[in-house]
């Protein structure tokens, strides 16, 4: 279902505070093993051949940029982040369609910067999909732990039956111009969307899931650097 004019771009939304890790500097400008996060989850996709260019969503208030490895990097380009996951997404979206003359019918992967450990094989598999795909699709696993309910935080409400439930992961790839209609209508309702599958659930349609691998974690507390740190060494990424 892919047309052979479809083209791949990779969208980094990288304008988060991160305030939950709580360092002096956003976490995707933390070091992990000598580069900062965000070169290690930019560079697959730079280097990828089916990847036509790259935009980084960035805080207007963002003083480390610069730093990165990619800052310069002729396949990448800088959209304003904006107050949400989303609204960083919709302005790289914008910008892809006004300056890099991409299509509404071409594929963005839209990845987020504090997951520094996506494997090159899930990129390649979740691109294979979408040759197939009319939706889009998303890396994600099945959910192992039972799930507790508390709606104050204290005391177990209900157990939740796991049978049917995944992690949500990135990358997650929709055709720029459904993308684009779906966080627009999202953003019309007030609905909170924390990934881009969300939005485009919202519209009734339903985005295929491709199983991953589960290092590909976020980094969201202290402790997570090691654990990524350990699984890039795993997989043979460090030199
Ligand atoms: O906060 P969380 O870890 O869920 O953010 C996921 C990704 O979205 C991160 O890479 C973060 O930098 C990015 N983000 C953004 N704009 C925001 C909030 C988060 O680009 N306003």
């Amino acid at each position: 279902m892919t047309s052979p004019k479809s083209r791949h771009w990779a969208l980094i939304p990288a304008a988060g505070a991160g305030r939950r890790f709580g360092a002096e500097r956003p976490k995707q400008y933390l070091d992990l093993a000598g580069r900062m996060v965000i070169d290690h989850s930019l560079g697959l996709f730079t280097e990828h051949p089916a990847i036509s260019g790259c935009i980084v969503a960035l805080s207007p208030e963002d003083r480390y940029w610069p730093q990165s490895r990619f800052a310069e990097h002729p396949y990448v380009r800088r959209a304003c982040g904006g107050h949400e996951r989303s609204n960083s997404v919709a302005n790289g979206l914008e910008l892809l369609a006004a300056q890099d003359g991409a299509e509404d019918e071409d594929w963005v992967l839209v990845h987020d910067a504090a997951r520094p450990c996506l494997h090159p094989e899930d990129l390649d598999a979740l691109i294979a999909v979408l040759r197939n795909e009319s939706v889009g699709a998303l890396l994600a696993v099945p959910l192992h732990d039972t799930i507790k309910q508390s709606a104050d935080g204290c005391k177990v409400d209900a157990s939740v039956p796991r049978a049917s439930l995944w992690r949500a992961f990135t990358p997650q790839a929709f055709r720029l111009g459904l993308l684009r209609r779906a966080l627009t209508k999202a953003e019309a309702n007030n609905a909170i969307v924390t990934d881009d599958a969300s939005a485009v659930e919202l519209l009734g349609l339903q985005p295929r899931l491709v199983k991953g691998r589960a290092d590909n974690i976020k980094i969201t507390h202290p402790e997570d650097l090691a654990l990524a740190r350990f699984f890039l060494q795993q997989q043979g990424r460090l030199c």
